[in-house]
This record gives structure tokens, sequence and C-alpha cells, in this order.
């Protein structure tokens, strides 16, 4: 009966003692390690980041965005139609000002000098003429 009772202990201790847990527990961790491995070499390598870098340079990450222009400077005028300025989207009445001042270039021209009620650069004093194109091509749909 002792002889077989050794063996009974070696196996409890085995099974469910400290010896059996290292083991386990590493490879628990390793598992994580897989996991988490690939993520950490996209951003290492810069694949998926570049990839947002991109996409954050053409949403505006340096030019301003026209909404964005638009949004900030030209709206409070340009939405409703303030002091008779031409109103977003109605397309025939910035074309009928294109037309009388020599396209998209002559009213981009008159938006960064000012007209009459319509303040110079349209307040957005650091807009390029670019950026203030961008803005007028979105207003005007031209
Ligand atoms: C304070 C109000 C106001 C703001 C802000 C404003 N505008 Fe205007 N805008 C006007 C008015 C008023 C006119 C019409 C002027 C006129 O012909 O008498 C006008 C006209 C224009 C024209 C036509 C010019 C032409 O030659 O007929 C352009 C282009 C223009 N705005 C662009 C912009 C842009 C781009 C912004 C934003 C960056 C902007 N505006 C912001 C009031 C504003």
């Amino acid at each position: 009966m002792k002889m077989l009772a050794v063996p009974a202990i070696v196996l409890a201790l085995g099974g469910c003692g400290q010896k059996a847990e290292p083991p386990v527990s590493k490879t628990a961790s390793d598992a994580i390690a897989q996991r988490l491995d690939p993520v950490g070499k996209v951003c290492v390598q810069g694949e998926e980041c570049k990839g947002m870098a991109v996409a954050a340079t053409v949403g505006g990450g340096g030019a301003k965005s026209p909404d964005d222009v638009i949004a900030k400077h030209c709206n409070a005028c340009h939405g409703t139609g303030l002091l008779g300025a031409p109103k977003i989207g109605d397309t025939a009445a910035w074309k009928d000002r294109a037309d009388h001042q020599g396209g998209l270039d002559g009213i981009l021209a008159k938006a960064i000098t000012g007209i009459n009620a319509m303040p110079p650069k349209g307040t957005c004093a650091d807009c390029s003429d670019d950026e203030l194109k961008g803005a007028i091509k979105k207003m005007s749909g031209l």
C-alpha cells in the first residue's frame, strides 16, 4: 500500500502543485505576447501609423481644409447671405459674380482684398490664397 501511495502524492503535486504552475502561466503570457506582437510590430514599422499620418495630412495637417475655413470664417456671413453675401450653395449667385470678375481667380482676388462689406480674406488673416480658393470653390460649387 505504501508503494502505491507515493506515486499518487507525486501525481497530486505534479497535477495541481506549484511545479505545474510556471509552465502554465508561461504559456499564457507567451500567448498574450504573441497576440500583442503583431500590433507592436505594425506600430514600430509604421505601416498603420504611417497610413494614419497620411490621412491626417490629407485631412488638414498643414493646410486648413475648406470646411474648416468656411466654418470658422465664412459661414457667419455666407451661411445666411448676411449683408448681401452670396449664399453657400447658391451656385448661380457665385457664378454671376465670377462671370463678371474673370472667373474663380477674379472673385478670389476680391476676397483677398475685400469688397464692400466683405472683409479682407473673409477675416481669415492667416489663410493662404489656396485655402481661400478652396473655401470659395466649396461654397460656390464652381
Ligand atoms: C463679415 C461678413 C463676411 C465674411 C465673414 C465673409 N464674407 Fe465673403 N462676402 C461678404 C459680402 C457682404 C459679400 C458681397 C460683397 C459685395 O459684392 O458687395 C461677399 C463676397 C464674397 C466673394 C465674392 C467677391 C466678388 O468678387 O464678388 C467671395 C469670393 C467671398 N466673399 C469669399 C469669402 C470667403 C472665402 C470667406 C471666408 C474665408 C468670406 N467670404 C467671409 C461678407 C463676408
